[in-house]
């Protein structure tokens, strides 16, 4: 059984890592992009989530970003990102990768989180690199102003890597290097379409690593995946964390236990 499979493969693991996309969050309210009724559903992502709309389209882009907004500041962490902080605390999971910028992992209680698209909950100034809490981009929305810069004056961007932009070079670097490492690699939620995130599961494969992929529709990795595990992250992930840290804490338990007591 592919659950089964799946958790024997994360408690034999070594250096395993989890690679997070949309689809984790999408049981906390939260939309994701290319499923049907998803962000990109009608919309361009070039009008609203790229530089250029940033920079020559505010009123689209800044409209956008608010309803993101409106969206997570009801989202709250579901079972799914409090099983993989649970992995993480039982020493299965060496990080969480993520592609959201929700700051649902951090909520949940995964501690090394690499958010390699950013986070949401942040402002930065794209010319000085000043940042500051999203609510001051709010604040200014909400009073019909430009959102501006406090240290020269620019227009403020949400802190997320908009389309036209680079990832934060010293995040993705980590996260490679964290697969180079891996030996599993559990991913969640992510349709895989969108690099650099979907060439993580690539540099897995490349290095000998196995994938376990959650998801509810097919990716490109399914053909290369050890297990494939098409269900909600929210069911099957808590199913999974159970039974590999719940192994791992009876087995420890076990090891304290003095002999001749089952
Ligand atoms: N359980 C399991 N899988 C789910 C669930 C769920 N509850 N909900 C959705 N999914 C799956 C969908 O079937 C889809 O294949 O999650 C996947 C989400 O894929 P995308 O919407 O493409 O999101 P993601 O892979 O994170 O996109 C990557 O694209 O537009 C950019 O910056 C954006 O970070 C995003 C990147
Ligand atoms: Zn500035």
């Amino acid at each position: 059984m592919s659950v089964e499979r799946a958790a024997a493969l994360l408690r034999g693991a070594h250096a395993a890592v989890a690679l997070t996309g949309a689809g984790v969050s999408t049981e906390s309210g939260l939309p994701d992009f290319r499923s049907p009724g998803g962000l990109w559903a009608g919309v361009d992502p070039m009008r609203v989530a790229s530089l250029t709309a940033f920079r020559r389209r505010p009123q689209e882009f800044y409209a956008f970003y608010q309803t993101r907004l409106s969206l997570l500041r009801q989202a709250r962490p579901n079972p799914a990102h409090y099983a993989l902080a649970r992995l993480e605390q039982a020493g299965v999971l060496r990080a969480v990768i993520t592609q959201n910028v929700d700051g649902l992992h951090h909520a949940a209680g995964s501690q090394r989180v690499l958010e390699i698209h950013g986070n949401l909950r942040r402002a930065v100034c794209p010319e000085c690199g000043w940042r500051a809490d999203i609510a001051l981009l709010e604040e200014a929305l909400t009073a019909g102003a430009l959102p501006r810069c406090e240290t020269c004056g620019s227009p403020l961007k949400p802190d997320v890597v908009l389309f036209e932009e680079l990832l934060p070079l010293n995040v993705f670097a980590e996260a490679e290097r964290l697969c180079r490492e891996a030996d599993v690699l559990l991913v969640v939620g992510s349709s895989l379409q969108v690099t650099p995130a979907a060439s993580l599961p690539q540099t897995v494969l490349e290095h000998g690593g196995l994938l376990v992929i959650v998801n509810r529709e097919p990716t490109p990795f399914d053909p290369e995946a050890a297990v494939v595990l098409r269900d909600a992250a929210g069911t099957v992930l808590p199913t999974i964390a159970a039974r590999v840290a719940g192994g791992l804490a009876s087995s420890a338990e076990d090891e304290q236990r003095p002999p001749g007591l089952s």
